[in-house]
């Protein structure tokens, strides 16, 4: 799909205009049950569990987006992770990288090992390490790319030819990009899951999660775990993911655009010591990232300098709130080692290359002006005499 056919599948993808009454926007079907009209005739909608039409349409509309053929939608990004994770059974492996989402990491290591499925560090950035981590039991890969805090960058199609070839799948939470700028399954990925509490949702207002597959058989067997599991999202936070998701395209060109000047602009201050951004030029995961998406988002870290405190930096802030999200349109700042990655030991935190001093900023849709005085602002308040 171009850039065009994109941007006009937002507004008239999955709904146009509703056949009973013209109206333009997806109606909210908030009912859990339809009448049934014959005993042992099966309908389309029976149970909202299982379908519900505001949810068909959203989820219809994920799977176009991201050029898949089903799409299902979950209570929460965790939701989805759960879901997905239940496709796979004891003895099976899945290959992880060391930055996974906390959440994700949690549910395989302390509930899904209760259950016989087993995880293994594997760093899905370099092509040659990931192929020694396969196993005769590795069923898939569950990558980020970009991961979150550090931005690091994996080749989607280079880790799909390695996991084909052993017959397992690959998985990838396409959470910080979402689908304007990146489409996993086009590029070989089997299964796109999203935290839609993010970009796809876009206003810090409902919890979700989006799977999005290809293969018939595969969506069969899932189909079952959604309606089993039943962690689904309600017709109200469907649409708004709907509406949410109409200004996809230009939230993500003005957060993307604010987000690689702010970067620029970190580079350059002696209150930095690196940034973290695929964005930029210098950055490890340029290339693949250009060759693989069409920008680098509006998230992106940075270390500071130890002349600087970070406590007094964050607390400085006006514009940019502290808080432990992103995607929004809002600009937030988290600090990840005591945030969103305090409950992983400082030793793993560094082996990971989280620092005490990164600080992750997720830019939202205030003035590029505001937000860099704001920043500027912190600088001079935080620095030690
Ligand atoms: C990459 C990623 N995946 C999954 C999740 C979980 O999503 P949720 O918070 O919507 O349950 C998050 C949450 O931050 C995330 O960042």
């Amino acid at each position: 799909m171009t850039k065009d056919e994109f941007e006009t599948a937002l507004i008239h993808g999955a709904f146009d205009v509703d056949a009973a009454t013209g109206a333009l926007t997806a109606p909210i079907y908030q009912t859990t049950t339809f009448r049934q009209l014959e005993l042992g005739v099966e309908q389309h909608f029976e149970y909202s569990r299982s379908g519900n039409p505001t949810r068909g349409v959203l989820e219809r509309q994920i799977a176009l987006l991201e050029e898949g053929d089903f799409g299902y939608a979950f209570a929460s990004g965790m939701a989805a992770v759960t879901a997905l994770l239940c496709l796979f059974g004891a003895g099976d492996e899945i290959l992880i990288p060391s930055d996974l989402y906390g959440g994700s990491f949690r549910l395989l290591d302390v509930h899904f090992k209760n259950f016989g499925v087993s995880w293994h560090i594997a760093d899905t950035t370099n092509l040659d390490a990931l192929e020694a981590s396969f196993s005769d039991n590795t069923r898939a890969v569950l990558l980020e790319t970009p991961t979150n805090p550090t931005l690091r960058v994996s080749d989607i199609a280079g880790v799909a030819r390695a996991a084909h070839r052993r017959g397992a799948l690959v998985i990838v939470d396409n959470t910080f990009l979402s689908p304007y700028l990146q489409r996993p399954l086009s590029l070989g990925a089997d299964i796109v899951i999203h935290s839609a509490t993010k970009y796809i949702g876009g206003h810090n207002d409902v919890l979700a999660g989006l799977v999005v597959l290809k293969d018939t058989e595969l969506a069969e067997r899932f189909s079952l775990i959604q309606r089993s599991t039943g962690g689904v999202l309600g017709p109200f936070d469907s649409y708004l993911l709907l509406r949410g998701l109409k200004t996809l395209s230009i939230r993500m060109d003005r957060e993307g655009e604010s987000a690689a000047a702010i970067a620029g602009w970190l580079l350059d201050h002696p209150g930095v010591d690196r940034v973290y951004y695929p964005g930029l030029k210098s950055d490890p995961g340029y290339t693949t990232n250009q060759k693989q998406s069409e920008g680098a988002g509006g998230l992106l870290s940075f270390d500071l300098n130890d002349s600087y405190s970070v406590k007094k930096f964050v607390s400085a802030l006006r514009v940019i709130t502290l808080a432990e999200s992103l995607g929004s349109v809002e600009s937030m700042a988290c600090h990840p080692a005591t945030m969103s990655h305090a409950s992983i030991a400082p030793e793993m935190r560094a082996k990971m290359g989280i620092s005490d001093n990164l600080i992750r900023l997720a830019i939202g849709l205030e003035s590029l002006s505001s937000l860099k005085s704001d920043l500027a602002a912190a600088f001079s308040a935080a620095k030690l005499k």
